[in-house]
């Protein structure tokens, strides 16, 4: 049977009991709207742990810019109801004051060249956000291990460096990329894409598979500058950033050390809907 909290004191009763049970808990943090990607969390730490409990909570204070916030999907009869199938024990559904109490003060995290890049660049204070939810979490939780999708590349991260920061013995378990049987990502703002737009997404990935099978060919200048032409070619698609980093420092690779791990990073507009996607191409 499915527990539904919506108050931080009522879950932690809750979770005192399962731990003075020896009961080991898996934590999958979401923002709602859910689909399989997150559902296939679920599955993962309903395998390893004794009790999932999955958070829905769309942070406010990740999101730098305001419209994305008011439009992001909110989906809680179905989320509740998906979570209720995969045989979630625990849905934790905080209020705002719940999470971000007046008393409670806000912490100021640095991820170094981390933060610089990427994802980092084109959303200022968004990672600053995710970590202050996901240490806030934690806190409230104290799982043992927590689920992180590799869509979110430079979140996991920054997870794990925030993990690092704060000495937590969490586990951090990532996990792959889940994707849509035309190979679109699956997003929860895949839902605002047009049916137009829908039927276009998945060249996002046709092209990040094609980056793979010249990677090995192409410098990775040739490789850019390739990619950017073929999202250029297509009208519907506004480019953001192609990158291709180290897995570990998130750092631009070049010639020499591409082989010791490369992923090829990838964010762009189809009007005013962000999405991101990633290929490793050397690890
Ligand atoms: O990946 C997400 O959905 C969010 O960034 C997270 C980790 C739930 C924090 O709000």
């Amino acid at each position: 049977m499915t527990e539904v909290f919506n108050k931080i004191e009522a879950l932690d009763e809750r979770l005192s009991e399962l731990r003075k049970q020896h009961k080991t808990i898996g934590f999958v943090p979401t923002m709602g709207a859910l689909h399989k990607g997150h559902i296939s969390l679920i599955e993962r730490s309903n395998r390893e742990n004794d009790t999932s409990v999955c958070s829905v909570f769309v942070n406010p204070i990740q999101f730098n810019n305001q419209n994305d916030l008011l439009k992001y999907p909110h989906t809680p009869e179905s989320d509740i109801e998906m979570l209720s199938n995969e045989g979630c024990d625990i849905i934790f559904i905080p209020s705002r004051e719940q999470m971000y109490p007046e008393s409670l003060k806000l912490e100021n995290y640095h991820f170094g060249t981390l933060e610089t890049v990427m994802e980092g660049k084109f959303r200022p204070g968004h990672f600053n956000g995710v970590a202050v939810v996901v240490k806030r979490f934690f806190d409230i939780v104290q799982p043992n291990k927590a689920y992180f999708g590799l869509k979110d590349f430079q979140q996991l991260a920054i997870i794990k460096d925030l993990v690092r920061q704060i000495g937590s013995k969490i586990e951090i378990v990532e996990c792959g990329i889940i994707r849509e049987v035309d190979g679109l990502a699956m997003s929860s703002r895949n839902s605002r894409l047009s049916a137009i737009q829908r039927k276009v997404a998945p060249y996002i990935y046709e092209v990040l598979l094609a980056v793979k099978e010249k990677a090995g060919e192409m410098s990775i200048e040739e490789l850019k500058a390739w990619t950017l032409e073929q999202i250029n070619r297509e009208d519907l698609m506004k480019i953001e950033y192609f990158e291709i980093v180290s897995p570990i420092s998130l750092m631009p690779v070049n010639e020499q050390n591409k082989h010791l791990g490369s992923v090829a990073c990838i964010a762009l507009y189809m009007d005013e809907i962000r999405l991101i996607d990633n290929i490793i191409l050397f690890l």
